[in-house]
């Protein structure tokens, strides 16, 4: 079918959201809480656009695509309510860019920089608490979105049922089991809520303060551990000749992104001085 976007007719398929037809055609629409494997969310409302003939600003990330749909992204109207969005993101935070493991791979940054936010205009207090029970993982709530990515990963996709939102209002965070520290709940650290998340509020701690992440090139392998062969990307840094971490590729229909804790976080033997490199002769 045909839909125009900012003026421009372009394909789209039946089925798909404005979000993704928009996508396909390689229209910027900033988006956080939509992931392709956990679903539209319609939380986080920096998607909104303008559609002809709808009341009010839609969330393109829930709305189908229709024949003729006049779609507009980049209207004064779009862009100022969806620098708000971001601008309230940020201010509700702690977002200090530069010490964050995330940066350069952050999709609220990434959204900031796009809307040509510069720093944020309000001053909110930020929840102060982080979790560092955990061996592999990381959490820091006052870099939380809440847009529920890690929580629709861990009950759906990897189906372990630890994340959930807890407490209510400006309380609200992201709480393993019931309110217990990760390092003590159910959590069996398979990072899968790491790789969702758009922020730096969940992190792989194995990387932390190793390499910024520019600086890693992805290198795509199978695990090396058991026989169902799960696609990783190893990122890697060249100068120092190391595996700095190991996230799953998301296209690979054999793992679709999802990693066991050995596949994510068990490759330090690659560079043991303990590894053996040549054959042993008796
Ligand atoms: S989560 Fe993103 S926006 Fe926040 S400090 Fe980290 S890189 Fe910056
Ligand atoms: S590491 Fe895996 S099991 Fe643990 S909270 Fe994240 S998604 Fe759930
Ligand atoms: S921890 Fe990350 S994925 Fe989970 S709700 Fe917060 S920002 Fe979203
Ligand atoms: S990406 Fe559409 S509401 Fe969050």
């Amino acid at each position: 079918m045909k839909v125009t976007i900012n003026g421009k007719e372009y394909e789209a398929r039946q089925g798909q959201t404005v979000l993704q037809a928009a996508r396909d055609n390689g229209v910027y629409i900033p988006s956080l809480c939509y992931h392709p494997k956990t679903g539209p969310a319609g939380k986080c409302r920096v998607c909104i656009v303008e559609i002809e003939g709808a009341r009010g600003l839609q969330t393109s990330c829930t709305v189908p695509v229709k024949e003729g749909m006049i779609i507009n992204t980049e209207s004064e109207n779009v862009r100022k309510a969806q620098r708000l969005v971001v601008d309230l993101l940020l201010s509700s935070g702690r977002h200090d860019c530069l010490a964050c493991e995330q940066n350069g791979a952050c999709e609220l940054q990434d959204a900031a920089y796009r809307l040509g936010i510069e720093r944020p205009t309000f001053t909110l207090a930020p929840k102060e608490q982080t979790d560092n029970s955990a061996e592999f993982v990381f959490r820091e709530h006052a870099k939380c979105i809440q847009c529920g990515r890690c929580i629709a990963g861990c009950n759906a996709t990897v189906v372990n049922e630890v994340l959930d939102f807890g407490f209510r209002g400006h309380d609200t965070k992201v709480i393993c089991d019931d309110d217990v520290p990760m390092g003590s709940s159910t959590c069996v650290q398979c990072g899968e809520c790491v790789q969702l998340c758009p922020t730096g509020a969940i992190v792989d701690k194995l990387p932390r303060g190793k390499a910024r992440t520019w600086q890693l090139e992805k290198v795509e392998t199978v695990c090396p551990y058991c026989g169902v062969g799960c696609r990783q990307e190893l990122h890697v840094d060249r100068a120092a000749n190391r595996i700095v971490r190991i996230s799953g590729v998301e296209d690979s229909p054999v793992n679709e992104g999802m990693l066991c804790v050995k596949g994510r976080y068990a490759f330090d033997f690659v560079q043991s001085p303990e590894r053996l490199t040549a054959p042993l002769i008796r």
